[in-house]
């Protein structure tokens, strides 16, 4: 199991909405790296994109995932696809795709900056992406963007409960300060 834990509701619509509201979303292609049960991809499709393709490399949240869309009923053609996200599973028109991710960020699987691969793939596929991360990842995030032609536009700060799942869990749950970045990647 991949950190399989999934963003709060309200967090995924804050992301989709404010990726809407830059025009990131209408008419493009969305793709969700490490979708999950689908919570961001399922979001986007509200807000008429093109098309939205979630992609994971774990078959079981993936099929909660389509049986998520059934629940949500959105018209938008959706694709779920199994696949390694780190491994540039698609190639959709660049100009016209905006990837939206809460990728694992292996800070405490001893895998840190985990999420490095899947902005990799971002940079590869997209030219926009919004993606958490988490707190204190500004200088990486930058530092990434920058080498590989991108530019972080927006940065906000968000929280979040995860519920006790793994080993190194004390609590019921614990509160995750996370960031939430855009970057224009040319
Ligand atoms: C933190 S969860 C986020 C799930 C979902 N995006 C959400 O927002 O609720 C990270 C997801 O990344 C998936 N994942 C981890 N490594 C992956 C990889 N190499 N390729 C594709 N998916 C991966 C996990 O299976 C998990 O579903």
């Amino acid at each position: 199991m991949a950190e399989q834990y999934r963003t709060p509701p309200d967090l995924a619509a804050h992301l989709v909405h404010r990726a809407d509201l830059e025009g990131d979303i209408q008419d493009r292609t969305v793709v969700d790296l490490g979708c999950g049960t689908g919570m961001l991809a399922l979001a986007a499709t509200l807000r008429g994109p093109e098309t939205v393709v979630g992609v994971d490399i774990d078959p079981g949240p993936l099929s909660t995932a389509r049986a998520n869309e059934r629940k949500v009923g959105s018209t938008t053609s959706v694709s779920w696809v199994r696949a390694d996200a780190t491994r540039v599973p698609l190639r959709p028109s660049v100009a016209g795709t905006t990837v939206v991710m809460n990728p694992p960020f292996g800070a405490q699987s001893g895998n840190e900056h985990a999420d490095r691969a899947f902005l990799a793939t971002a940079a590869e596929i997209a030219s926009v992406s919004y993606s958490l991360h988490n707190a204190g990842s500004g200088e990486f995030v930058e530092s990434f963007a920058a080498d590989n032609g991108g530019e972080v536009t927006h940065a906000f700060a968000a929280e979040f409960e995860v519920p006790y799942q793994f080993e190194f869990h004390d609590d019921a749950s614990r509160s995750i300060d996370a960031e939430l970045y855009r970057i224009e990647w040319r």
